[in-house]
Formats: structure tokens, sequence, C-alpha cells
């Protein structure tokens, strides 16, 4: 695994707070020079701005042989009116894989849709998502965002699945309460999806990079199969995969990789090759800062590969797909 030394790992922490800061994010969308160079650097981890663009990599992926999942990126949005759109574009989404014959799962953020107002109205619109999935056939799926918002997400992904079973969720390896909150959800038949966890956490409630945080996670992703449930491993990190492998856990059909677009395409490919099931998970939209930073803090070397990207003239999509093999 990369080594990561003091200097990255203070790097990393200061690009997590530069991506929480909305002053920054305002900058940047709102300085059109600045967004231009940026967006050639996000090219490489997001398909574009529009459904079309997370479609239209999708269908490639899928025609490779890849599962797919696809992201309207947004989250922590506080205003009422901008939710419901958020709502709505992910409703367009479901339809337009649906009638496009697209078997993509659709992800979102709970803060998108309407979490950081009111828990009452982000269960309404996801209530009305997962009617919409189910109805047409594509499966929903919950990400998970910081501590702070654990208990929330939770309790309105419990109550909306105890309606639906359709919807699955996200648990991050890196918070301490993980193991507790897997044997809450215990009773609950969705797919699960074990994630590291991407957020700068306090200390106090959790584990940093680590192999300790690599044993939780490899306990976590077992404690989940043997519970019955269909997980996705979504990692990157060569170590957990080989041990899942050798672990024999992929022979269950119930189990697959996932694994961030445009990142570690080589890796994906190569257990595609081998046969094992892998989902590349794709997202689009204009709030692709936040994510971007967060793919450059997960692995700093990233950095010179922005710089590269800000000033090639290769189109990053094709390169990006044609690593998928
Ligand atoms: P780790 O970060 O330890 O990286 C292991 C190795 O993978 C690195 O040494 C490097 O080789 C490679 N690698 C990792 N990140 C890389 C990058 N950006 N660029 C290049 N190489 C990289 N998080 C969250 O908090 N909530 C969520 O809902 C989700 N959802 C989600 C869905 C899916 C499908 C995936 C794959 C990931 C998420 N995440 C997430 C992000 C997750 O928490 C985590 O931050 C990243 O997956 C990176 O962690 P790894 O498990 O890859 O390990």
């Amino acid at each position: 695994m990369y080594q990561v030394s003091d200097l990255e790992k203070q790097f990393t922490a200061a690009l997590k707070s530069i991506a929480r800061r909305s002053d920054l994010k305002s900058y940047v969308e709102q300085t059109p020079q600045v967004n231009r160079l940026l967006r050639l650097t996000a090219d490489r981890y997001v398909t574009g701005e529009h459904r079309k663009d997370g479609l239209n990599v999708g269908r490639k992926l899928l025609a490779k042989g890849y599962a797919v999942s696809i992201e309207y990126i947004g989250e922590n949005t506080t205003v009422a009116t901008e939710c419901e759109a958020a709502a709505l574009e992910m409703m367009a989404l479901i339809h337009d894989l649906s009638q496009g014959g697209v078997p993509a799962r659709v992800s979102f953020d709970l803060s998108h849709i309407g979490l950081s107002l009111d828990k009452e109205f982000a269960f309404s619109h996801l209530m009305n998502l997962a009617e919409q999935a189910q109805e047409a056939g594509v499966e929903l799926f919950i990400s998970m965002e910081e501590s702070s918002k654990t208990d929330d997400i939770l309790s309105v992904y419990e109550r909306a699945a105890s309606f639906n079973p359709n919807i699955g969720i996200t648990l991050q390896a890196h918070l301490t309460r993980t193991p507790q909150d897997l044997a809450a959800i215990v009773a609950s038949p969705s797919r699960i999806r074990i994630v590291k966890g991407a957020y700068q956490e306090p200390a106090d409630c959790s584990i940093p990079r680590s192999s300790t945080l690599s044993d939780r996670y490899l306990e976590l992703v077992e404690s989940t199969i043997r519970q019955g449930h269909r997980v996705s491993i979504a990692t990157h990190d060569e170590h957990i995969i080989e041990e899942v492998l050798e672990r024999g856990w992929l022979s269950n059909s119930d189990v697959e990789f996932e694994m961030l677009y445009g990142i570690r395409p080589d890796l994906s490919s190569s257990l595609k090759a081998a046969g094992h099931p892998v989902r590349i998970y794709l997202t689009y939209g204009h709030q692709w800062f936040l994510y971007l930073c967060h793919r450059i803090a997960e692995y700093p070397p990233n950095l010179f590969q922005a710089v590269m990207d800000m000033v090639s003239n290769e189109e990053v999509e094709v390169e990006v797909i044609k690593a998928y093999g």
C-alpha cells in the first residue's frame, strides 16, 4: 500500500477542510477562469456536469462488462427549493435509466434532498424516490456523510427500508461506532456498502488509515456477509482486496467490489478480467468541488496528476475509459 508521510497527512487534513469551506466553493463556482481550470482536473473523477454525461460513461462501462452506480453530486443543501430540484433530478435519472435500458444503481446523500433542513423533508423525498425506483427496477443507495449526521441518516434509512427494501446503506469502517450500527440494522434485508470513510473526523470517534482500520474493515465485511446481507466491498485497497479473495468471500454471488470512477482503473480492470464482479461508481453534476478535494486528499500524488491534467491537450475521459480495459 502507498505509504503516507506526515506532510501528506497534514495536506490531506488541510484539503478536507478546504473542501468544507463554502466561501471557497462559491469562489470556484463563480470565477470562470478558476472553475474552468479545476474542471479539467475534476474530469478525471467526475463524468461531467449533466445527466447525459453520467449516462454516456455508464453505457461505455456496462459495455465493457462492469456494473455501474451513478450519483448526482451534492450535499448539505439548505435551501428547500434546491433540495426539491435535486430530488427531481434524481427522479429524472431513475426515469432515464429505466427508459434507456441502463441497469445502474442510483446513489445519493440524504443531505442533498433535505436532511440538513428537516429529517421529515428528506424522508418524504426518499420515499418518493424509492417508490419510483422500485417501479422502474432501479436500486437506490444512501451514502454516509460526516459523523454528526450518522444518527439522522440511519434513522431515516431504517424507517424507509422498513417500507421498501430496495434501499441500500453505506457504513464507514473508520467510525468506532460502526460495528454497533451494523448490529442495529441487521434486520433490514438491504444491500450494505462498506467504505473506509472519506470525512475528517474527531480522533475520539474514528480510526485513522492504518492496519487497525484495514482489520476493522475486513471484520465488518465478514460480519455483514455472515448475517446474509448483500455486500458491496467499496475500496481500492489492494491488501483488503487480496484478503477478500483469499478468504473466498467472492464465491458468494451477493458480494461485489465497487470502486470510484477514475481511481485505480487498472485494478478494476484486472479484477474484472479475473471474472470478479466489479461495479464502478460514477458521479455527475455541478457541485464537483468537494468531491474533487476528497479524491486528491485521499491520495496526495493525485495533485501531480491534477496539475498535468490542467495543461494536457488529451481528452481525459477517453484516457480514463481506455484504462478500464
Ligand atoms: P485508502 O484510502 O487507504 O487507499 C488505499 C489505496 O487505494 C491507496 O494506497 C491508493 O493506492 C488507492 N487509492 C485510494 N484513494 C485513491 C485516490 N483518490 N486516487 C488514487 N488512488 C487511490 N466515503 C464516505 O465517507 N461515504 C460514502 O458514502 C462513500 N461512498 C463510497 C462509495 C464507493 C463505491 C467507494 C469506492 C468509496 C466511497 N467512499 C465513501 C470513499 C471511501 O470512504 C474512501 O475515502 C475511499 O474509497 C478511499 O479509501 P480506500 O478504501 O480506497 O483506502
